[in-house]
């Protein structure tokens, strides 16, 4: 039973935590407002759906792409931003202030709270505070529901259709979040076909695939990259995230398990084929690659993570 609250096409005020609100409607409204959002910004910088309103972004752990996407979502729809990096040494948490209260200090000044945090769930402990909405962007190895919704877009875009795909995901499918919520959003769609390359230490638990397998995915485990199969229409690519280890000898171990380089790539792919990657990556793309047509992580995908950011805020907001 999920904990979480429907979007059922109704974004406005809903808090965003998990894939499991979502249903192939509620997906396909914020395909279509992505759409329109994009159209939009070909003709102008700024579309004003968050004029007067004023985001949080709360980053307990470190990043890139997602805090900058969304400032900068939030900056292109004409809104505002109080940007809060490592609040665990620089907010009144170092004076022993609890999480709660500090959601309720956020909650206070901003009309949307996003957090990203190394703890599972912590993004629903503070949506039970704040009567704000409030958006995973990142909970421990729990999920990473605005990732997976920008890896569906991309994959949507290049094959028009979310349906009958078979598609490779490898590298760290135990604590890899934007995983979890891929699969799961892959789930809703009928006729998937997902293989799963891991090195064993890292393999997706067995509740999630008997979980994922009764949502109707076909998942089959692999653990050697000659065992991919040459039909995939995508490879979904992760690191090994170091920070999830305890014991960091067993880290450099198993980092580069699985690599892509244009060998593999020769021997294993195919021309129509996209390859994705959450990044950041360290070291299991070659670079070479890059340059490839194919190579969709460092452009495209990368780019629709503000596009779909742009449209879930003014759905939330209930600009549009
Ligand atoms: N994909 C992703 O979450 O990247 P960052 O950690 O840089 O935000």
């Amino acid at each position: 039973v999920s904990n979480y609250q429907k979007i059922n096409q109704q974004y406005k005020g809903k808090d965003i935590i998990s894939l499991q609100q979502f249903d192939t409607s509620s997906i396909s409204q914020l395909f279509e407002t992505t759409k329109h959002i994009i159209t939009q910004l070909n003709t102008n910088t700024i579309v004003p759906y968050l004029q007067n309103k004023l985001a949080t972004l709360l980053f307990f752990e470190p990043s890139s792409r997602t805090i900058s996407s969304f400032s900068a979502s939030i900056k292109r729809l004409g809104g505002v931003t109080i940007e809060y990096q490592n609040p665990l040494e620089t907010s009144s948490a170092v004076k022993g202030e609890t999480f709660e209260d500090s959601i309720k200090v956020f909650e206070t000044y901003s009309d949307i709270i996003i957090i990203r945090h190394f703890e599972n769930g912590s993004a629903l402990r503070a949506s039970n505070v704040a009567d704000i909405p409030v958006v995973n962007a990142g909970d421990g190895y729990g999920e990473h529901p605005t990732q997976a919704l920008l890896d569906m877009y991309t994959i949507h875009q290049r094959f028009n259709t979310l349906e009958n795909l078979t598609g490779l995901i490898a590298g760290d499918l135990l604590y890899g979040r934007t995983v979890h919520s891929l699969l799961r959003g892959l789930s809703f769609y009928k006729g998937n076909t997902i293989y799963l390359l891991s090195p064993k230490r890292l393999m997706l638990p067995e509740k999630d695939v008997k979980e994922y397998t009764k949502l109707g995915l076909k998942l089959i485990q692999i653990h050697d990259e000659e065992d991919i199969p040459k039909n995939c229409q995508f490879w979904y690519w992760t690191r090994v995230q170091k920070e999830r280890f305890a014991i960091q000898e067993e880290y450099e171990k198993i980092k580069h398990s699985f690599i892509i380089t244009p060998n593999l790539l020769k021997n294993q792919g195919n021309k129509n084929m996209i390859i994705l990657h959450p990044l950041p990556r360290v070291g299991e793309i070659d670079p070479r690659i890059d340059s490839d047509p194919r190579a969709w992580y460092l452009s495209k995908q990368m780019k629709n993570g503000m596009y779909i950011r742009m449209a879930l805020l003014s759905l939330i907001t209930g600009a549009l």
